[in-house]
């Protein structure tokens, strides 16, 4: 199960992802926010971010303006690695590298097609596990 989650800033991307979603045949699971009008980021990162340590949903997408806040808050989650892109090849990376189960977006940052593109890229990724596997387990502090 995929969650889903933004801030007005991302809310058309996450909308487009979920029919994009769809048409790959992936389930998932839509935390807010429910429209344009202006909301806080942190409220709908944490939401999702739980569900997700909770084991209802397994990795996430996340959009805001740029990406970046939504996925600071998410990165306060124990277990979450949510990597903000900005160009497809991050994505890929973020899954090979780093074993990213969120991927965080900005709608104000990158066109649709972009976006699609790394959508699907880091959907289809694998971990490649080995010397990343060490550098992983360091990430979390406490
Ligand atoms: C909202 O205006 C904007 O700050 C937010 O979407 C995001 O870009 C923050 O990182």
């Amino acid at each position: 199960m995929i969650a889903l989650a933004s801030d007005h800033g991302g809310y058309r991307y996450k909308e487009r992802t979920k029919v994009l979603l769809d048409t790959l045949g992936l389930a998932w699971k839509d935390f807010g926010t429910d429209s344009e009008e202006s909301v806080d980021y942190p409220d709908f990162s944490h939401a999702a971010s739980e569900a997700m340590q909770h084991g209802e949903c397994d990795r996430g997408i996340f959009f805001c303006g740029t990406g970046i806040g939504i996925s600071l808050a998410a990165n306060r989650h124990r277990g979450i690695r949510a990597a903000a892109c900005q160009i497809p090849e991050a994505a890929r990376l973020s899954r090979l590298h780093n074993d990213a189960n969120v991927l965080a977006l900005g709608e104000r940052l990158i066109d649709w097609d972009t976006a699609e593109q790394m959508i699907r890229m880091w959907l289809e990724t694998p971990f490649e596990g080995g010397r990343h596997e060490q550098r992983i387990a360091k990430i979390e502090i406490e």
